[in-house]
């Protein structure tokens, strides 16, 4: 029988997937107060809910609220209440779907005018030109940091459990601390935890062994990863598959491919390497490479909005479908194709010169259609870039505003 993106999928914990797509993690930036899951976050995922995904990952969750991807993120720390955690998992799963939550630290990806926690392996911090000043200075951390961080992530991990979530993503991907441990141009440590490869990748290890040991069985576990930086120095595919084939061993159900930083959006299919990205589905061929070499079940997000490309990830032997920006503009994408395989989303592109202008600009405009569905409207894929920009800047300095006096004690 031929598998088709509607075929469930069975992962190695023995919980099975309705379908074959999901929903990516895209950070809504939309918390209540306190860094909570509010209305807007439960009418945005009923919304997903209804749009026939097997799998919906839910935006980053912070595991430290001292060191957030943005002001108006959502953390889940020790003490956090967890009603509102349980509602948001129970809304999301209302219509099948399985909801995972993809738990994260940003390390040196932290906005300068926050505040806050800027940690990292080593002090270097991010080189995006004339707008690195956007960025915190990076402390190098510290072996007390490095257990505490450890200690954040099976918190974080087993109270999402608790609170209904399936199953759990670790964001090692996108230039955030894991992967600044992972790329030999941000870890530059001479102790376990840097060096050559294997201490590089021993805090992604270490942290899938104590979240692993502290969850039930029938949770799931999953890690993003980078195909690889695409710069050059960087994490590269043959580092990306040697970590795969490790998580496999570990008891990882799925490992999400993606690939790029702030440095280097290749995951909007831009590098800064020069390296050149398939136009759709722009990790593939590394998708397929890793999955022809390993069991564990493996999903290539990036570049995915039509249901012929879709097919083919599944037709070339990878398990599974992630999609952020369709189901941003397209929210019902999954149940559309059941009706008519040409259903296809409007996505904007930004054609700027300065391209990490341009990023941020595709990203305010993704963003807007996320606070318009948790505000019970349907997605508009036709606004200005610019005014997008502008709306987002003056949300994210007022957000900034309420983050910094609640935390500059
Ligand atoms: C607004 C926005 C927020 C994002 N937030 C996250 C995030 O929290 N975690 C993550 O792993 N990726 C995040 N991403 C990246 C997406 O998950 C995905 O890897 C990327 O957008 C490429 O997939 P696409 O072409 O289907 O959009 C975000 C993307 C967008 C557009």
């Amino acid at each position: 029988m031929t598998t088709s993106i509607f075929t469930p999928l069975t992962l190695p914990n023995g919980t099975t997937l309705p379908n074959r797509l999901a929903k990516a993690a895209m950070e809504e930036n939309m918390a209540a107060s306190g860094h909570l899951p509010g209305s807007d976050i439960f009418k945005l995922y009923e919304t997903w809910s209804k749009g026939g995904m097997g799998l919906i990952i839910t935006g980053n969750v912070m595991v430290d609220h001292r060191a957030m991807t943005g002001p108006g993120g959502i953390a889940l720390e020790e003490n956090t209440e967890l009603e509102p955690f349980k509602q948001w998992a129970s809304t999301a799963q209302k219509n099948g779907a399985h909801i995972w939550m993809q738990i994260n630290h940003p390390g040196r990806q932290v906005y300068a005018a926050m505040g806050g926690q800027v940690l990292s392996p080593s002090n270097i911090a991010l080189d995006l030109g004339e707008h690195s000043k956007l960025f915190g200075q990076p402390t190098a951390m510290t072996e007390s940091d490095i257990q505490e961080l450890i200690q954040r992530f099976v918190i974080t991990a087993t109270r999402a459990i608790e609170a209904g979530f399936n199953g759990i993503q670790i964001h090692a991907a996108h230039g955030y601390l894991v992967s600044q441990f992972l790329s030999p141009l941000t870890n530059k440590r001479n102790d376990q935890w840097g060096g050559n490869f294997e201490n590089r990748a021993r805090l992604l290890y270490v942290i899938i062994k104590a979240v692993k040991a502290s969850l039930p069985s029938t949770a799931a576990l999953s890690v993003k990863l980078n195909s690889a930086d695409f710069q050059r120095g960087g994490f590269d595919s043959d580092d990306a598959l040697k970590v795969a084939k490790a998580l496999g061993s570990l008891g990882v159900d799925l490992v999400e491919l993606s690939g790029g930083s702030y440095e280097s959006p290749a995951m909007q299919g831009r590098t800064a390497d020069g390296r050149t990205l398939a136009r759709e589905a722009y990790f593939l061929e590394f998708a397929k490479s890793i999955a022809s070499q390993t069991s564990i079940p493996i999903m290539t997000t990036g570049g995915i909005t039509r249901h012929a490309i879709a097919q083919q990830v599944i037709d070339e032997g990878v398990d599974m479908i992630g999609m952020a920006r369709a189901l941003a503009f397209c929210p019902a994408l999954p149940n559309e194709w059941k009706q008519s395989k040409d259903a296809k989303p409007d996505l904007p592109t930004v054609n700027w010169k300065n391209k990490v202008m341009a990023a941020l600009a595709t990203m305010a405009i993704t963003k807007r259609q996320l606070q318009r569905m948790g505000k019970g409207k349907r997605p508009k894929a036709k606004v200005s870039p610019l005014f997008s920009l502008i709306a987002d800047r003056i949300r994210l300095n007022k957000l900034t505003k309420i983050y910094r006096a609640r935390y500059s004690d």
